[in-house]
């Protein structure tokens, strides 16, 4: 069932971490990140553990306020958030060219929401890989209840090391995922290893731009608090992305910072000074009264102990990501469409 329920984001806190170690997993997830001493070479060593844990403790209260698709998207004016997410996704399966029974692997898939859109859009069979467990488990549960759990599935495993025989795919997508990887260039290389020769590779990317300037404090404190808010190891420029691709063997066919695309800022649903009826539990006077709601339940036990402190650094990250877009230091839409040659 689908669960959007305040009591469902209260007992989804935590994913398949017991509920009574909730907070101490918050304490070693904070303890990863620069905002609370943490350093990036640890981040990157304990990659698993740290993206499990932010997902376990995040993955609900995403489900509540965000939808199905974890992701950002361009957007035109007089389009709802969740229009422009489902287009965002159908772009992605044009620009790739899906065709009927194409078979598509997507990296990342968090709980399949363009999955199971995209696989519709384009009568494609799409295999979610995701190495999270809780998250595995509700996209299951959806698929089940959107009835494409025939033609789509899902594998727990970890991006960096793909349980496929080499060219096994005809296309394969990554929406805001492979940013988690502890080393870029090792996850494009997997990927590309994967996919049939003369096939496309397209990911939206979350990148650093050129405006930002690695010796601001301003711009360190936001990157910072867009890692700890995401659970992310290290913010990449996009020029490290594309150097990345090439040094893996793709082709790039072509590439571009998506936000140049978008009348309505990506960022104007964080934003504490936008009200939308159609989004409000994002606004300001919903995150209020989810904050209230959270602190309730979390005192008469219905939320493990540990769910506010969640919600502190979600809101952070919210903030960081306000900044990073107004600054323009930071996109989430930085897209790319490369080619594994033909012959390799
Ligand atoms: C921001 S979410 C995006 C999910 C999905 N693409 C969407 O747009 O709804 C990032 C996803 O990447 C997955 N992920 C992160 N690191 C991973 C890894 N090393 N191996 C497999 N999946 C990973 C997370 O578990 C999560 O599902």
């Amino acid at each position: 069932m689908s669960k959007s329920g305040m009591l469902d984001l209260a007992a989804g806190v935590g994913g398949k971490i017991d509920k009574s170690d909730v907070l101490s997993a918050v304490d070693t997830y904070e303890k990863y990140h620069t905002c609370y001493g943490g350093e990036e070479q640890e981040r990157k060593s304990n990659y698993t553990d740290m993206v499990n844990k932010y997902y376990d403790l995040v993955t609900s209260f995403y489900e509540f306020g965000w939808g199905e698709s974890f992701h950002f998207a361009p957007r035109w004016k007089g389009e709802s958030l969740k229009e422009s997410i489902t287009r965002h996704e159908h772009f992605l399966a044009l620009q790739l060219e899906l065709k009927p029974g194409h078979k598509v692997l997507d990296v990342g898939c968090g709980i399949g929401g363009p999955l199971r859109e995209i696989s519709r859009f384009s009568s494609t069979s799409i295999t979610g890989l995701n190495n999270n467990e809780y998250q595995i488990t509700r996209a299951k549960e959806l698929n089940r209840i959107a009835e494409v759990d025939k033609t789509c599935s899902f594998v727990k495993a970890d991006f960096m090391n793909m349980p496929f025989p080499d060219c096994t795919f005809d296309a394969a997508y990554a929406i805001e995922a492979t940013c988690h990887a502890p080393d870029v260039y090792e996850s494009y290389k997997e990927i590309y290893r994967v996919l049939k020769p003369g096939q496309c590779f397209a990911a939206y990317e979350w990148c650093m731009t050129d405006s930002y300037d690695p010796s601001n404090r301003d711009h360190q404190k936001i990157k910072a608090e867009i890692e700890l808010g995401n659970g992310l190891p290290e913010i990449r420029f996009t020029r490290q992305c594309l150097e990345a691709l090439e040094k893996a063997g793709f082709e790039v066919l072509w590439e571009k910072d998506l936000t140049m695309d978008s009348p309505v800022p990506w960022y104007l649903p964080l934003d504490t000074n936008h009200f939308s009826l159609s989004s409000f539990r994002l606004t300001a006077l919903g995150r209020l009264i989810t904050r209230n709601m959270i602190k309730t339940l979390e005192y008469i036990g219905l939320a493990p102990k540990g769910s506010q402190r969640v919600q502190g650094f979600l809101e952070k990250a919210a903030e960081g990501l306000v900044k990073g877009g107004r600054t323009e230091i930071f996109t989430p839409l930085y897209f790319f469409v490369a080619r594994k040659p033909r012959s390799t």
